[in-house]
């Protein structure tokens, strides 16, 4: 894949510089609005079961070159807001759901980008479908669809059509998640079970020096005290928040299983409203407004 994708942006590049008025700048005559459609498109491509494996077991060293920048930051409401490569990309492909994480085996496994504009070379607005079904052949619902997931994202691009600064918003979060999950998340014994799942887990791949607790009992008890939370506000010292930071502790268990332990880590805390959800001059480094217009 990471061939193909290099050859189609050889080829994009090329067609950028193929023009009959040379001396101008290339990107004049180069088509961003192709050339970010296809960086949000591959992108999107990447949430599509199993291609996002490889990111969330192995890092963000295992996402394609040209999609984002190094110096990438982003926010995903109602998750969180990243800085830095590696933070930026794994948790942007942390939500893409494994089947072996969640109780009817879905993934997503077709995408639609149902609007999109770009107005300038340097910023884009789209909105994609991420389409999920249940993908275990085992299952007897086995290619059954289930309900899409929304995200509506303003992006910005450096020179080379990377993404450099996004905001993406996924509306009703949680209840996509009852879906997969086939349960209301207010359920008593599912948020115990959950809990269970969360410190067995964590007790298995934060290990060594990167142990949270003494034992899953540990665990469970410290958990147990803690307020359940909502995807619809995933921020907060809750379990819900330490189910989507737990994914990650498989890629860099000595970064992410602190989020997960009785910390936080400075990412399952609780922050005032709205300290963080709207910090743009301190997530972008931009003055407020001026990020994603063109
Ligand atoms: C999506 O990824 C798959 C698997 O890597 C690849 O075969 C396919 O061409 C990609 N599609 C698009 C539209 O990028």
């Amino acid at each position: 894949m990471n061939f193909l994708l290099r050859v189609l942006s050889l080829t994009l590049s090329l067609a950028c510089l193929v023009s009959p008025t040379w001396g101008r700048p290339a990107f004049k005559k180069c088509d961003y609005r192709a050339r970010n459609f296809n960086t949000i498109s591959s992108i999107y491509n990447l949430t599509v079961y199993p291609n996002q494996v490889p990111i969330i077991f192995g890092g963000a060293g295992n996402v394609p070159d040209g999609l984002f920048s190094h110096s990438v930051a982003g926010r995903v409401y109602p998750v969180g807001n990243f800085k830095g490569f590696e933070d930026s990309i794994e948790y942007f492909f942390a939500l893409a759901p494994l089947p072996q994480g969640n109780i009817k085996s879905a993934a997503i496994t077709s995408y639609k980008i149902t609007s999109f504009t770009s107005g300038c070379r340097n910023v884009a607005a789209s909105v994609v479908y991420l389409y999920s079904s249940v993908v275990d052949p085992a299952s007897p619902d086995f290619g059954k669809p289930l309900a899409p997931l929304k995200q509506v994202a303003f992006w910005r691009f450096d020179g080379q059509g990377a993404v450099v600064k996004y905001d993406a918003w996924i509306p009703s979060l949680d209840r996509w998640i009852e879906l997969i999950d086939g349960t209301p998340s207010t359920d008593p014994t599912y948020e115990m079970q959950t809990i269970q799942r969360v410190c067995a887990t964590a007790q298995l791949t934060c290990s060594g020096p990167n142990q949270q607790w003494g034992s899953v009992e540990e665990c469970v008890a410290d958990l147990s005290q803690r307020k359940y939370g909502s995807y619809s506000n995933a921020w907060g010292d809750n379990i819900v928040c330490r189910t989507i930071h737990l994914v990650l502790t498989q890629a860099r268990p000595d970064h992410h299983c602190p989020h997960v332990g009785p910390t936080g880590g400075g990412k399952c805390v609780d922050v005032p409203y709205p300290e963080d959800f709207l910090s743009d001059e301190d997530l972008y480094g931009d003055l407020v407004g001026e990020t994603f217009t063109c």
